[in-house]
């Protein structure tokens, strides 16, 4: 008697573990991710001349690792230059609200996880990642806004990702320096686990 109480309750305990894990991991189970991204490859604060951005190497981080497909936003103009000439670039493209269009696109309909992410370039996403905002509608899809930057974090990017979709779930965001993701990807590992992968 007493031990058919003992496996009565130790099917229950596993029914409801079981139960509790799938919630968490309910982002690897059955939802479609994607991370959207903008990097910049040349010459950057910090880390000097690189041949992959600082944002790509994290974007790549969370695809290895949760199986999300891919979108590189590519302006379609040059940011090819020094380092100081592309802040004064930049900055210029801010102030104005300059919308500058980008290469290629995708189709967002069959996501459920977004993953947005790109440089602090100003205090927030460089201006090309606000076009892609303006063209797409991630209402009622969950938005997971992460950065590279080299001493302001999230900045202003959570914000902005709530202002562009009302009606997004929009998480905490996770921010790396960019001269750390080299090295950072357990960083990163343990962030997305978090969530639940
Ligand atoms: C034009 C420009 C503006 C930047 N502005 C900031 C800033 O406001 N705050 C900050 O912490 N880092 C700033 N940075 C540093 C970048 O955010 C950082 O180097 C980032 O990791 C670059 O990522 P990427 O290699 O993917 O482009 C700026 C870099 C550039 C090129």
């Amino acid at each position: 008697m007493k031990q058919t109480a003992k496996t009565i309750i130790t099917v229950l305990l596993a029914v409801l573990t079981a139960g509790t894990a799938y919630g968490q991991n309910k982002n690897n189970m059955d939802d479609k991710a994607l991370v959207v991204f903008f990097s910049h490859a040349g010459e950057n604060y910090s880390v000097g001349n690189i041949e992959e951005g600082n944002t790509k190497i994290v974007a790549d981080y969370i695809s290895e690792i949760t199986g999300a497909d891919q979108f590189e936003i590519v302006a379609e103009k040059n940011y090819d230059m020094p380092y100081m000439d592309l802040i004064k670039v930049a900055q210029d493209e801010a102030k104005a609200g300059e919308l500058p269009a980008y290469k290629g696109d995708v189709d967002v309909a069959p996501y459920d996880i977004i993953f947005i992410g790109g440089p602090i370039w100003w205090g927030t996403y460089p201006q090309v990642m606000f076009t892609f905002f303006k063209d797409h509608d991630l209402s009622g899809k969950t938005v997971i806004p992460f950065t590279t930057h080299e001493g302001s974090g999230l900045a202003s990017t959570v914000r902005d990702v709530k202002n562009a979709w009302p009606k997004a779930t929009v998480k905490d965001g996770f921010a790396i320096y960019g001269h750390e993701v080299r090295s950072g990807r357990a960083k990163v590992e343990k962030w997305l686990k978090g969530l639940g992968w």
